[in-house]
């Protein structure tokens, strides 16, 4: 028989651009969960940008940092985890999110995601002369990873709040009824 799922976390995963970070803060004031966005703890530990990160020790050390941070993780709860959109790309990131959470791919499209994107630079691997071909592409290579997750939600047309209100439906529907402290004995 397969294992039964442990639902103590919510991780969303998706591509650059999907909007992890804003549902992500909403689901969690909904859940009263803590929020943690993979991308700034790696900054914060580091005490520099992702992108110089990149720059100065390249993608493999960034890749190493983030899953390390992985594994960290697997020991928390009552989190929504806003995760890098590389991280699930990883099939042993992807193992360590479903060990304890409910994982769910913000999805959009290529289109979508350069008109959310087009006046940022803080991704580095989006700094490219034509970011839209670079989208499609690594959409294409990393949609098998994405597929992966418990729950896709389709995020072109909807806003975040309504994004955020039906992964919390979802979250309470997958966890089933929380059972009550016990009570203390009289
Ligand atoms: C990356 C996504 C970024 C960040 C890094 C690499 C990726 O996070 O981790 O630039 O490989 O897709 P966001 O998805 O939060 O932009």
């Amino acid at each position: 028989m397969a294992p039964t799922r442990e639902y103590r976390n919510i991780a969303l995963v998706g591509f650059m651009g999907a909007g992890k970070s804003t549902v992500g803060h909403l689901l969690a004031e909904i859940l009263a969960f803590e929020f943690i966005d993979t991308d700034r703890v790696i900054e914060l530990r580091q005490n520099r940008r992702v992108a110089d990160i990149f720059e100065k020790d390249g993608e493999p050390f960034f890749r190493a940092l983030e899953r390390d941070l992985c594994r960290e993780l697997e020991s928390s709860a009552n989190r929504v985890i806003a995760t890098g959109g590389g991280m699930p790309v990883d099939p042993s990131n992807a193992e360590s999110l479903r060990g304890h959470c409910l994982v769910v791919c913000l999805w959009a499209s290529p289109e979508t995601l350069y008109e959310r994107v087009r006046h940022q630079s803080h991704r580095p691997l989006l700094q490219e002369p034509d970011p839209l071909a670079r989208i499609r592409s690594l959409l294409v290579a990393r949609t098998p990873a994405y597929r992966q997750s418990d729950i896709l939600v389709g995020v072109d047309f909807r806003a975040p709040l309504d994004t955020a209100r039906q992964i919390a439906t979802s979250f309470r529907r997958a966890r089933g009824p929380v059972m009550p402290a016990r009570a203390p004995r009289a």
